[in-house]
């Protein structure tokens, strides 16, 4: 077939099915996976393949979905997720120092979760409370002009729950 004999018409409608039946699929896999991290707390390998299977799509699809999404996680996380803002302003105002004392005290690494599922320690760009430096974020709380008396209470009290 050479372009004259081409039906535009019925290209873009083959196009546009192609696109529609993709962003279907891709918005089934979303609420999939937001309901499995709802139910789990993440997306547990188990039943990511499952998924795979009710949906006969290939496993390495869904995990490269789901890998796209930051809000996606793939191992269990802590009951207390702590996101200490290393922005700018939260730089300059001593951030490192708060991650530091963190790791050291739960003995785990940016991105890591303790053992017993206490805490997940994380890094965040700006929060936008610069105003507040330095700044952390414990689930959907934000802790700002965080000192060291501060730092402690924030410590003692993931520890106590
Ligand atoms: S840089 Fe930390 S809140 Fe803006």
């Amino acid at each position: 077939m050479n372009v004259e004999e081409l039906n535009v018409d019925e290209t873009i409608g083959r196009v546009g099915k192609i696109l529609c039946e993709h962003d279907r699929k891709k918005g089934i896999l979303i609420h999939s996976f937001q309901k499995i991290q709802e139910d789990f707390g993440y997306l547990p390998d188990d039943v990511l393949n499952k998924l795979a299977k009710k949906l006969s799509l290939p496993l390495a699809e869904i995990y490269s979905v789901a890998s796209f999404y930051k809000q996606f996680h793939f191992s269990p996380r802590g009951k207390k997720v702590v996101r200490v803002c290393t922005g700018t302003a939260c730089h300059v105002r001593g951030a490192q120092k708060v991650l530091t004392a963190l790791e050291d005290e739960f003995g785990i690494s940016d991105g890591e979760t303790t053992p017993d599922l206490t805490m997940t320690l994380e890094t965040v760009g700006c929060v936008g409370c610069c105003g507040l430096a330095p700044v952390a974020t414990v689930n959907e709380d934000v802790v700002g002009d965080i000192t060291r008396k501060k730092l402690d209470d924030l410590i003692n009290s993931i520890k106590e729950d």
